[in-house]
């Protein structure tokens, strides 16, 4: 099919909650992707920070093919080789002792809240379930994590919403502090917020936040979904701070592009994830785990996340050139490793639109901010490339 076909039959047959850019991709290598006419584009938004080793990655591709031809799916109630080995890597990654295995961002969230609110109700008393979030944050679609998020659109035309949330400033110890109650059972965040706008709070706000969960002897949740796999600069964000959570959910570059979510926790506390407490049918599958550890796997072994912090700040310096030849056109740059928003004062849809139509992909945030979140394995050449492309659509955007 060519790409107006393909986008007659979606427009068709797709339920339409997706106001969907005129580009159907249909094959990927690396950073680059190309669409159904052949032509090729500069992936700087990798599937909204998923395909972090780039797009088919040949290891990754190789373990899915090998371990499609072999066992696809079975059920949970069975041992799982590649599911047991993937949590003992993301334990001996992270502070984690054991792992809950689901599909996408939203459930590992969801499981984060049932394990916080059983904890809650056993080990801190009865009905102690409470979870404070932030405004601006962004914790996934199903009931209980669209209403765990600190945005209003998400929320709209879905209510009676969960009891059980309270929301608070990001960045705001002083008003946490002020938002725990007798009922509150744990504080849930985003280390960096991804979709709020790539939002950085100060940098000994979660060694605060932790130091106030211990005094109140609630649970600190974080967010990982976006900020986990490298994306930062380190495995998981929090690792730039001297803390550790007591329960951390990810997904997105989890499986490189292989739907798989994770819910890590402590011994302490998902020792109250018991028998029958929660499942999934598909969750930790034998085809995601095998997708999701030939992914670790090769992040390790090729170094991968070790140049992330240098090759964000080389976008970061391309940027803040481009705002000093633009200043009319952009805002504050803010970003960690390549998870990079900047602020524009034209509205951000036109310019990822523009880039679109110079083969750039870059996607937006929050208020009107442009997103980069290309794959961590980019190259030098391709982020002069990218950072190119942006100078000659500012341009064109200043004739306007
Ligand atoms: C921080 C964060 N949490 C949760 C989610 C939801 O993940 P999913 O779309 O896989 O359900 C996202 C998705 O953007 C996210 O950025």
């Amino acid at each position: 099919m060519n790409s107006a076909e393909i986008f007659t039959l979606g427009d068709k047959y797709i339920a339409p909650t997706y106001n969907r850019f005129p580009l159907a991709l249909v094959k990927g290598e690396g950073v680059k992707v190309w669409d159904a006419d052949g032509q090729e584009y500069l992936d700087c938004l990798a599937g909204i920070a998923v395909c972090n080793l780039g797009h088919c990655h040949p290891r990754v591709s190789a373990a899915i093919s090998e371990q499609a031809s072999r066992l696809m799916h079975v059920s949970n109630l069975y041992h799982i080789e590649p599911q047991a080995r993937l949590a003992e890597l993301l334990c001996e990654m992270s502070f984690a002792d054991k792992v809950f295995f689901c599909n996408s961002g939203a459930e590992a969230n969801e499981a984060a809240i049932k394990l916080a609110r059983r904890y809650g109700d056993a080990v801190l008393g009865k009905g102690r379930t409470r979870i404070i979030t932030m405004q601006h944050s962004f914790h996934g679609r199903t009931m209980a994590t669209l209403t765990a998020t600190g945005q209003e659109k998400v929320k709209t035309g879905y209510q009676p919403l969960l009891e059980g949330f309270d929301y608070v400033p990001f960045d705001d110890i002083e008003a946490v502090t002020q938002a725990i109650t007798e009922k509150t059972c744990a504080v849930l965040v985003e280390p960096v917020q991804g979709e709020g706008g790539v939002i950085l709070p100060a940098p000994d706000y979660l060694d605060r936040l932790r130091r106030l969960c211990d005094e109140r002897e609630i649970l600190l949740i974080l967010d990982e979904v976006q900020t986990g796999i490298g994306r930062t600069g380190k495995f998981f964000a929090y690792q730039h701070s001297h803390i550790t959570p007591d329960i951390l959910t990810s997904a997105k570059a989890l499986g490189n592009g292989f739907p798989i979510g994770a819910m890590l926790a402590s011994n302490r506390v998902i020792r109250h994830f018991g028998f029958g407490s929660h499942a999934t049918t598909f969750g930790g599958n034998p085809l995601a785990t095998a997708a999701a550890l030939a992914t670790l796997e090769t992040l390790r072994d090729e170094k991968i996340v070790e140049q992330v912090t240098e090759k964000g700040a080389i976008v970061i310096a391309g940027l803040e050139k481009l705002k000093a030849e633009f200043p009319e056109l952009t805002g504050n740059i803010r970003g960690q490793g390549l998870m990079i928003g900047m602020d524009l004062a034209i509205p951000v849809g036109d310019i990822v639109k523009a880039c679109l139509e110079r083969y750039l992909l870059v996607g937006s945030a929050g208020n009107n901010t442009l997103r980069l979140t290309p794959p961590l394995v980019i190259g030098k050449v391709e982020i002069e490339t990218m950072l190119k492309i942006l100078s000659e659509v500012f341009s064109d955007a200043r004739k306007k």
